[in-house]
This record gives C-alpha cells, sequence and structure tokens, in this order.
C-alpha cells in the first residue's frame, strides 16, 4: 500500500511527507520534484512554456507509474485531483489522505512564496477561497482519510499515523 497526500497548495503535503518518511519505513516521493528532474525546468517554465495540460499529462503519466509500486509515502501537487484517472489509480493503491486547512492558514503558508503559476493568476485569498470552492467536490471524491491539517507538522504526521494504524 502506498499513502498518498493530497490537498490545496500550502496545506503542508511535503513537510508532512518527509515526516511521515522519516518515521516509517516508506521510501518518499513528492510529484512535483519528480517532474522538475524530468524536465529540467522548473514548475513555473513548464507552465508558461508548454501549458498547464502538458503538466497535467505528466502529473497522470508519474501516478500511473507510481500505482503500480508499494511502500510509497507521495506528496502530491495540489491539482491532482483535476483527473479521474490519478484518483481511481490513487485509490487503487493505496490510502489517500487528505489534508484540510481553511483559506487563511493556507494564505500565510503561501503568501511570501511566488512559484505557483495558479496562485500568481488567482491571487490573494480571494483566489485561494475561489480555486478551493471548485476543488472542494474533487478532494472529497479522492480522499479515503481527512486530516485537519490548521496544526503543527508534527501533529499532522501523528495523526495520520493513528488513524492508518501503521
Ligand atoms: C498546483 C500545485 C502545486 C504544483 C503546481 C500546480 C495546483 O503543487 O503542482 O503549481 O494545481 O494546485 P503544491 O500543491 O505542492 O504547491
Amino acid at each position: 500500500m502506498n499513502i498518498y497526500l493530497i490537498g490545496f497548495m500550502g496545506v503542508g503535503k511535503s513537510t508532512v511527507a518527509k515526516e511521515l518518511s522519516k518515521k516509517l519505513d516508506y521510501k518518499l516521493i513528492d510529484t512535483d520534484d519528480e517532474i522538475v528532474a524530468r524536465e529540467g525546468r522548473s514548475i513555473s517554465d513548464i507552465f508558461r512554456k508548454k501549458g498547464e495540460e502538458y503538466f497535467r499529462s505528466l502529473e497522470r503519466e508519474l501516478i500511473e507509474k507510481l500505482s503500480a509500486d508499494d511502500n510509497l509515502i507521495v506528496s502530491c501537487g495540489g491539482g491532482i485531483i483535476k483527473s479521474d484517472d490519478n484518483i481511481d489509480n490513487m485509490r487503487a493503491s493505496g490510502h489517500v489522505i487528505l489534508l484540510d486547512a481553511s483559506p487563511e492558514v493556507i494564505y500565510t503558508r503561501v503568501k511570501d512564496n511566488n512559484t505557483r503559476p495558479l496562485l500568481r493568476k488567482n491571487p490573494g485569498i480571494n483566489g485561494i477561497k475561489k480555486l478551493l470552492e471548485e476543488r472542494r467536490p474533487m478532494y472529497d471524491r479522492a480522499f479515503t482519510h481527512k486530516v485537519d491539517a490548521n496544526r503543527s507538522v508534527k501533529q499532522v504526521a501523528d495523526d495520520i499515523i493513528g488513524i492508518l494504524n501503521v
């Protein structure tokens, strides 16, 4: 079984995934990092030069490959749930944990970071609220477990370990 961490940008998927991989004997994969390494350019550059659709096709290819593997902790890009194939592949191969945080908490965590093209397009707390609203049904369809991510990394990681009993 794999453990997939999903949720909006800035909810803490990458840091919680690192903490979990330290505590459990699972290999850590970050989908954004994999894509950046494969393409040899940043996420912003991929969006700018090749477009969002191309980026989403790389995500789909990657999730299909990872879902054939075992004992991975996968920190997923926030838009991974925009593909039903990704939702199906993740649910068929592991636990899908939604990290859920309020728009206010997300905003304080992302406001000084300029690396996310979709937040540049949807700026400020209103942009976050709008995207969150659009995505809420997709996140809800995707998760097998949901955790409150308005708390510290350690609390969230401990919560997940408790829920999964691993
Ligand atoms: C995206 C989230 C980003 C990255 C890309 C698109 C999204 O990952 O994959 O900028 O559509 O929500 P993080 O959730 O790790 O910021």
